[in-house]
């Protein structure tokens, strides 16, 4: 299917982006989201020489919130109207980027010293900052041991909790010295003994991944604000348009993986018990009813050897695809659904 429209949820240093106006010379409006206003100069940058020919796409650069991608896209003016329901293909390639990753000033990296900031929204109200001198002591525990999936959280928590009473904690480095000394009873440990034997899921990773990690997850709000989005995104699909998410955390891989089944009329995992009931029948012909397309991975895919090699942050990388109902089949037709399906959605 040609792809005449292009959101990108995620735009960045504007990678994907550029791939998709090098290798779809039919599209004709790309928008990209970005919360983050340097990704923006960035990526403006490095597609300015792909702009401004005749039959070339228009970018509309948009700074704001996946999780608003609905009003961000009513608000954008395109040629041809109003973009809801017209895009063809959309991405979310979720997380920090290089570039975030690489500047000290924003604090996202252990290896760097820098203020303890982590937002990418440079104008949001909550950094990390505040977050680690006065969240309470259960609050932290829940962050790391949810968003860190950090073994040793409580004995993290406790740490940084006792170390803030002395004076508090401005700087990343600081913070890696506080989260690096941290033993788990027992021996398995978020600290060096953990870098040398593996520690589970955590084999060979800095101490402190996994405390800024979850730090970031909480104050960027990622995983509710990716679970407003994507429902929002599958609304804005033309028919037979496709929604591609790129996940590097096993709570984003979920929620992915939960709002593409529910809005493939599939049964979440919290849906199982009613389906195992009596009327089980009745529930999954009601989601059947419902259902706004179909899963194109059932299972996510995963980069391979070469692509890690050159890529290392691919390897944790996991992509899943959904695709809006109503588009073109192979034979030209429109892609078939049971005739009560394709009614829901019409
Ligand atoms: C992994 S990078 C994307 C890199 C991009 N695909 C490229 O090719 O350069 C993720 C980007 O998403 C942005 N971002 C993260 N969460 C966001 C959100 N909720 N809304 C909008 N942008 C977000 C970040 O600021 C960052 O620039």
């Amino acid at each position: 299917m040609p792809i005449k429209v292009y959101v990108d949820c995620t735009l960045g240093a504007g990678g994907h982006m550029e791939g998709m106006m090098q290798q779809h010379p039919e599209l004709q409006t790309a928008v990209g989201i970005d919360v983050d206003p340097v990704a923006h100069s960035i990526a403006a940058e490095r597609l300015a020489p792909l702009l401004g020919r005749p039959s070339g796409p228009t970018l509309h650069q948009l700074r704001g919130n996946y999780s608003d991608v609905l009003s961000l896209l009513s608000g954008c003016a395109a040629a041809g109207g109003p973009l809801v329901g017209r895009v063809d293909a959309m991405l979310m390639d979720l997380g920090v980027s290089s570039m975030q990753l690489d500047s000290a000033g924003r604090g996202f990296s252990f290896m760097a010293d820098g203020p303890i900031d982590m937002r990418m929204d440079p104008g949001a109200a909550l950094s990390a900052e505040e977050l680690v001198n006065a969240a309470p002591e259960a609050e932290l525990c829940r962050i790391l041991r949810d968003y860190g999936e950090e073994k040793a959280w409580r004995a993290v928590a406790r740490r940084i909790v006792t170390a803030r009473e002395a004076g508090p904690i401005t700087t990343t480095q600081q913070l890696v010295q506080v989260v690096g000394q941290t033993q788990l009873r027992g021996g398995n440990s978020s600290s060096s003994s953990s870098k040398r034997r593996g520690g589970g899921s955590g084999r060979g990773i800095h101490p402190a991944t996994r405390t800024f990690q979850a730090l970031r997850i909480a104050v960027n709000n990622e995983i509710v604000r990716l679970e407003q989005a994507l429902p929002a995104a599958i609304s804005c699909l033309s028919p037979g348009g496709r929604l591609a998410v790129i996940s590097f955390h096993s709570l984003e891989d979920r929620a992915v993986k939960h709002a593409f089944m529910a809005a493939a009329g599939r049964p979440t995992p919290e849906q199982e018990a009613l389906v195992s009931g009596p009327d089980g029948w009745r529930v999954l012909d009601s989601l059947a009813a419902a259902a706004q397309g179909r899963l194109i991975t059932r299972k996510p895919l995963l980069a391979g050897p070469e692509e890690v090699a050159a890529n290392p942050r691919s390897r944790s990388a996991k992509l899943r695809v959904f695709e809006r109902a109503g588009g073109p089949a192979a034979d030209g037709s429109s892609s078939k659904g049971s005739k009560r399906r394709r009614h829901a959605m019409e």
